[in-house]
């Protein structure tokens, strides 16, 4: 591989990727097909896409927890070789450890690092107030509701200052008003850190409400980009403005062309 095509300037640079996965031992499914991706530092990027379209998977090649077939992803002009704590991630489900308290769950990272303990709890209690648990501290996994767990692994994962955080359907399991008070408070966090994320949705509006560019993937796989859409409108922003309902109409379109 030639080194000057590692783009440095890039947060993220995805070059032809693509992945089969072999299922009940010989059947292949090509998951990713032919993705090239740049991504700038700061930006706010949604991958929009229905079920089963590939987005887990290419976020996990992005994270370095899967290796791609043919092509490779940067990070800063470096090859992403495996998981590192410079990418913050945020996966389906819920993974905290159910024996350590909210506070220790999202110190957990800062811990390890040697970060001492009044700097680690100030770092910690900043950003479980971001997500709005302060007062929950000191419960346990199993005393808190599915979105306020979801709510932790995002605070942990901020908690570590990755220069990029990776979100797959973060708030697919919270309910409507909970998911729309975390998408403002995702927003309000991003304009305050500017820090580069990769958010994954399979929701439209979502997608709308948050990004400064939406990948479109195709509805089926293999997973390939389909379009992309700048989304230009200045936050926060009204789900019902024109500019938003035209996109949206947009994007509405490209999508069921391919039901
Ligand atoms: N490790 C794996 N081994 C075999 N097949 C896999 C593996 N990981 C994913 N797949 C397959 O790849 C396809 C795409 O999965 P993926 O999780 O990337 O889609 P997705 O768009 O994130 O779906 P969802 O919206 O349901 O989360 C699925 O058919 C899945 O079965
Ligand atoms: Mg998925």
């Amino acid at each position: 591989m030639n080194p000057s095509t590692i783009y440095p300037q890039l947060k993220i640079h995805c070059e032809d990727i693509n992945k089969t996965f072999i299922q009940k031992g010989h059947i292949e499914v090509p998951v990713i097909r032919n993705v090239n991706l740049d991504v700038e530092e700061n930006e706010f990027l949604v991958v929009l896409g229905p079920g089963q379209c590939g987005k887990s998977t290419l976020l996990r090649i992005i994270a370095g927890l899967e290796t791609p077939d043919t092509g490779y992803v940067s990070m800063d002009g470096l090859l992403v070789t495996g998981p590192g704590p410079d990418r913050g991630l945020v996966f389906q489900g819920y993974t905290l450890f159910a024996w350590k308290t909210l506070i220790a769950n999202v110190e957990l990272g800062l811990k390890l690092r040697g970060v001492p303990k009044q700097e680690r709890h100030s770092v910690a209690s900043y950003y479980i107030r971001l997500v709005g648990l302060e007062g929950f501290e000191n419960h346990y996994p199993h005393q808190l509701s599915g979105g306020m767990k979801q709510r932790v692994g995002i605070a942990r994962a901020y908690a570590n200052s990755p220069g990029i955080m990776l979100l797959d359907e973060p708030f697919g399991q919270l309910d409507a008003q909970t998911r729309m008070f975390m998408q403002h408070k995702t927003v309000r966090i991003w304009e305050h850190e500017k820090r580069t994320i990769i958010f994954v949705t399979n929701n439209i509006d979502e997608a709308l409400f948050l990004a400064d560019r939406i990948i479109l993937m195709e509805g089926k796989l293999p997973g390939r980009i389909k379009n992309e859409y700048i989304v230009a409108l200045l936050r926060p922003r009204e789900h019902e403005s024109p500019d938003l309902l035209k996109l949206r109409a947009a994007i509405t379109d490209a999508t069921e062309l391919v039901l």
